[in-house]
């Protein structure tokens, strides 16, 4: 796969005081976006989230000038879109449209070449992008490359609808909810795969989605907005996550913030636990005084290079002879340091001995994971835990808010 390098990366896109009211007449009424600013560093995703309505595809097509602004500037690069030739300007901003939009009537190569059609590129070249983009998305163009959008399931399509805005190459991408209309895993391969993929390409991509999950995910940076199209909070997700700004963005993230925070922090974040091991054929007594002085009540048996064979209860290592694998009675879960703390402490729910084990490339143990770990890890990022021990739904149906002993105050903004 021959990616534009690192270097091929995007533009800064700003949104200064921009608003967007579809009647103008209708005075008083609050207008799809109402004094949106933010700014996006080049080559990052930031990602529109909030209710239906709020104003999220609105805002994205006033980036490529589908609709105009009723006030503020948007800039591109530092320069106002508003005095840009428009098809000029298109020509920099890939669109991947809600509900995909392919056109029914030609083919899959066809499709994904419709801007270079439209910019004139001969059309060997043409053919030659669509090939190269199919199979940047993972589908094989031999496979592909004639079949009409019928042809192909939702997530196929979606591919094809994120290959098309690629063609032209553009330093920025609009994505409006791209991969709405899958089921959830092929969305969640979908996601992976595009985030891959942007690890190459480093658009600054604006991708809107309805699911706090998936802006998560995504997001370098969140913007979560609010009926009106007034923008609550505009942070890194983790930031979010931590420090809701306000009564909104903590009942839209969840009650369960505390859990999705696990899935932002990876065990390579903790100080691991030293196991203690012994390797088959090692002296029994000696390891059994070993593992008396560590107060985890089970020795790690491995093999010669390191890796874990099975956990030996204390009580059950004899007190002569050597170790063997038979004296293993049980396992944990094998970590990596790339897994999620989320997955770590899954995984670590299931199993029979209360710690993870950690592994490195080759399967040799480095060290041990536990649930306590994973607890302390979260209580030292907390940050501002305003939220954390206050079911707000609950709360509210108290109608008690500011009377709850402990729960400072939670309609006020977060200082900043
Ligand atoms: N062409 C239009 N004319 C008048 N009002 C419009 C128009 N397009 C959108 N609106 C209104 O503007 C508001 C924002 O719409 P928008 O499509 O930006 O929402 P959204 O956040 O993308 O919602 P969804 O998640 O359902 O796609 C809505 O109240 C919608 O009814
Ligand atoms: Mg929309």
């Amino acid at each position: 796969m021959s990616a534009p390098a690192r270097h091929a990366s995007g533009a800064t896109v700003d949104f200064e005081h921009v608003s967007k009211q579809y009647d103008a007449h209708a005075k008083g009424t609050p207008g799809a976006v109402n004094d949106l600013s933010f700014h996006v560093p080049a080559g990052r995703i930031c990602v529109l989230v909030g209710p239906s309505g709020c104003g999220k595809t609105t805002s994205l097509k006033m980036v490529n000038r589908l609709i105009e602004p009723t006030a503020g500037r948007i800039l591109i690069d530092g320069v106002d879109t508003a005095g840009r030739d428009v098809t000029e300007l298109r020509r920099g901003i890939g669109y991947v449209i809600q509900q995909v939009g392919l056109f029914p009537h030609q083919t899959i190569a066809q499709n994904v070449a419709t801007v270079p059609r439209l910019l004139g590129w001969p059309a060997a070249r043409q053919r030659e992008r669509a090939e190269e983009l199919l199979a940047l998305v993972g589908l094989d163009p031999g496979r592909y490359r004639n079949r009409y959008p019928r042809q192909l399931s939702g997530g196929e399509r979606q591919r094809v609808g994120v290959a098309r805005a690629l063609a032209a190459d553009p330093p920025i991408m609009l994505m409006d909810e791209p991969f709405g209309a899958v089921d959830p895993i092929v969305r969640e391969r979908l996601q992976n795969e595009f985030l891959r993929l942007q690890e190459d390409l480093a658009k600054t991509i604006l991708f809107v989605t309805h699911d706090i999950d998936e802006a998560i995910k995504m997001g370098d940076l969140v913007a979560v907005m609010q009926l009106g199209g007034k923008l609550e909070q505009f942070a890194p997700p983790a930031e979010i996550l931590a420090n809701p700004a306000s009564e909104f963005v903590a009942r839209f993230v969840g009650a369960d913030r505390g859990l999705k925070r696990l899935s932002l922090s990876r065990v390579s974040e903790l100080d691991l636990r030293p196991a203690v091991i012994a390797r088959v054929g090692d002296a029994s007594a000696e390891a059994r005084r070993r593992s008396a002085t560590d107060p985890f009540p089970y020795l790690l048996l491995v093999d010669e290079s390191r890796r874990p064979i099975g956990w030996i209860a204390d009580a059950a290592i004899p007190s002569e002879g050597r170790l063997d694998e038979r004296l293993a009675h049980s396992m944990s879960p094998l970590i990596n340091r790339r897994t999620t703390l989320k997955d770590a402490l899954s995984m670590l729910l299931d199993a029979d001995v209360q710690a993870g084990i950690v592994v490195d490339r080759t399967g040799a143990v480095l060290g041990l994971v536990t649930a306590d770990m994973i607890a302390e890890r979260m209580r030292e990022t907390a940050g501002d835990a305003r939220f954390a021990a206050v079911d707000l739904e609950t709360i509210e149906r108290a109608g008690a808010i500011g009377a709850i002993e402990g729960a400072a105050q939670p309609s006020e903004p977060a200082p900043t």
